[in-house]
Order: C-alpha cells, then structure tokens, then sequence
C-alpha cells in the first residue's frame, strides 16, 4: 500500500532522539531547534517523562471517558497550580485542530451564536471550524467554506467592534503569537480592546495557545503577559512532549452539561500521565525562566546580523530576512545538520527548540548561519 502523499519530505529518517537531539541510523546527530513544531517541550526522552510513562503502561494505558480516572483531576490540579488560572475548567482532547473545534462549538452553544471572527494570517488547524478560521484558502475544501468566518487585521478595534456590533459572532479567536503565520504579535493596546469588546457584545474569546502555550512563551500561556481572562483557551503541542494530548481550559462562567462535548481518546491515562511528566520536568527545571533567559540570549546573538529582523517571544521565536529563506533552511539541514522551522511568511525562519536549548546550542546556529550567510 502507498502512502497518501500529502507531505513533502526532507531526506533525513531520524530514528532515535536524546534532548534537543536526533539521530539517524548512521549515527548522524541533527541539532533540533524546530522541535517536531514546537511541541517537544522538555527534551526528546527525558529520563523522567519515559519512566512516567513506563510505568503507565504496565498499570493502565486506556479506559473510556465513562469511568473514573483521577489522573485527569491531578492534571487539572498542576495546569492551575502552573498558570494560576485555578478557576477554570479542564476539558481534554488529542490534537490542537481537536482542542480549537471544541472552543468554537463550546462558544457557539454559550451564546447561541454561528459566525467567528479570526485574523489575517491566523491558523488553527485543519478540521472543520478550525480549518475555516484559518486564513489559507487552498485547505479550506468547500465543506468547511460553509462554515462563517470573518477575516480582519490584527490592530484594528474598529473593524472589530464593527464586527462584534452586527450580533452575530459567537467567537473571535486569536493566537497571542501567532505560529504558522509567523510569528506576529498583537499589539498589547489591541489585546486589552479585544477582551473588552467580546465581554461587551457577549462574544467569546478564544486564546490559541496550542503552539503558545505551556512555558514556551516564557509565561505559561502567552496571553498572560496582557492579564486578560479569554473565555476558551486552547492547548496541546507542547503539553505531551510528543505523546498526541490536547485541551481546553473554560471559564466558569461557561457551564457544563452531559454530553455538551466528548471524545473516545482525550484524556486517557498515557496522556495524562504524559502531560504530568512535562509539567514536572517544567517546575523542577524551571524551563520557563530559562525559555526567557534563552531568548534574551538568542536575541543578543541574532542582533549582530545586518539586515534581520527578530520576532517572536520566549522560544517561539524567527528571524526575518528581505528574502525567501527556504534554500538557506534547507543548507541549514543538509550541511549544518540543524532543523529549523518554515513559516507562512516565506521570509521567516522559525526558531521552536525544547526548552532546554542551551546557549552552546544558539551558538552552533548562528555560527552555521554566519559560515552559509
Ligand atoms: C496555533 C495553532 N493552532 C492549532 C494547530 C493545529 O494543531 P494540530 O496540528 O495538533 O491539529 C496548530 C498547529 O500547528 C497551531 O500552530
């Protein structure tokens, strides 16, 4: 049987990883400053997170949502220990596209609304809403066309308040930095005008924090640096360290109800004792002071370059050139044995490592960069 050819590949076949590491079967060590796209979080086969999940497995992998599980609720407890959001709720799912769908089908049953508001750029996802709210036409199929969303520019309260004015919009979503896009960042002024005008026009806020979130932005959600209270916020890539884990978190002000949302897999004790391992490994390595250590670094590196621009915040970070970097990334892999990350943006070269990247590591880029340059 042949493979359904949807994504083109880069000629390296990694088949073993340690830290911010891969490794194929020659022996071939890759720097790994992409992290699979910014979801390894605490290292490739950290000691802690492969024990956590050693013993899972020989107690209990899997039983469905209609049994009790307390590793859900320890989960709970430490997400609202770590990002002080202890009023929340946690619902949990597999994937970020799995985590955004349930925020807009959440927002739209609060308050009875259909149309989203989403931004230039934006992206969250590749299933139905989730895919609609993403601003890239040629992987919105007809099916999900059907879908109403408005697309406007981040920085501009009066389109929005335009928007939200019309009564309809159940949700306006937006990632704090935005990931495929390019690492864009609303304004703080505009943040704090959004929480207010969905709070106003009784529409939704929805955080996308699915690349985000989780210490990578040097906070644990990113949305936090603007102290603002979204009404959904969404996870999942760095939550797991690889293992397929997503979420949301609600306000209480949005209510459950039995059957309201639901999913076979989310939740399941593996992911769950996953996500605990990362959250550990976070606090006793203190990975999100590092991650703005680490950036503070990176910066002052990256600063010496003529002619680039840095963007980005934390660990999630790029550099713009005034050209198409795709040739330089792919030199990057193919001679320099380094990963990095694309963007939307043809001209950004994404920097998404574990959060244990280490200044040496910073270093060997930006001299590679400095040698193809
Ligand atoms: C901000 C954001 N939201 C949602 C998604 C979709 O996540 P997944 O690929 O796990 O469905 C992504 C994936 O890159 C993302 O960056």
């Amino acid at each position: 049987m042949k493979l359904f050819d949807v994504y083109p590949l880069y000629e390296v076949c990694p088949v073993k990883a340690k830290d911010v590491h891969v490794y194929d079967a020659g022996g071939t060590e890759y720097l790994d400053l992409y992290g699979g796209h910014a979801v390894i979080s605490v290292g490739h086969s950290h000691p802690h997170y492969v024990n956590r999940i050693q013993e899972q497995l020989h107690n209990i992998a899997f039983y469905s949502n209609a049994v009790e599980n307390p590793l859900q609720q320890q989960l709970a407890d430490e997400i609202g220990l770590q990002s002080c959001l202890h009023e929340y709720q946690l619902f949990l799912c597999s994937s970020g596209a799995e985590a955004n769908e349930n925020a807009l089908k959440l927002a739209s049953f609060y308050n009875g609304k259909k149309r989203v508001v989403a931004f230039k750029n934006a992206f969250h996802g590749r299933t139905s809403a989730a895919v609609a709210t993403t601003d890239n036409q040629a992987i919105n199929a007809p099916l999900n066309q059907q879908q109403e969303v408005t697309f406007i520019p981040f920085n501009d309260a009066a389109a929005l308040e335009q928007e939200l004015q019309k009564g309809d919009v159940c949700a306006v979503i937006f990632e704090p930095i935005q990931g495929v896009g390019g690492l864009d960042i609303p304004e703080d002024d505009f943040v704090l005008a959004m929480e207010k005008l969905c709070y106003q026009y009784d529409t939704a806020l929805i955080a996308d924090e699915v690349q985000s979130g989780f210490s990578r932005s040097g906070t644990f959600f990113a949305f936090q640096k603007n102290n603002i209270k979204p009404h959904v916020i969404s996870m999942a890539k760095g939550m797991g360290n690889g293992f397929p884990i997503g979420g949301i978190l609600v306000h209480p002000d949005i209510k459950p109800k039995y059957g309201m949302l639901g999913t076979t897999f989310g939740g399941n004790h593996l992911a769950c004792t996953a996500s605990l391992a990362v959250l550990e490994i976070l606090k006793k390595e203190k990975l999100q002071l590092h991650a703005q250590e680490m950036e503070g670094y990176f910066r002052s590196c990256a600063e010496k370059i003529e002619g680039v621009k840095i963007k980005g915040r934390g660990l999630m970070l790029g550099l713009e050139f005034d050209y198409e970097v795709a040739p330089l990334r792919k030199r990057l892999i193919y001679e320099k044995k380094i990963f990095t990350g694309g963007s939307s943006n043809k001209n950004v070269i994404r920097i998404l490592p574990p959060l244990t990247v280490k200044k040496s590591h910073f270093d060997q880029f930006f001299d590679a960069l400095e040698a193809l340059l």
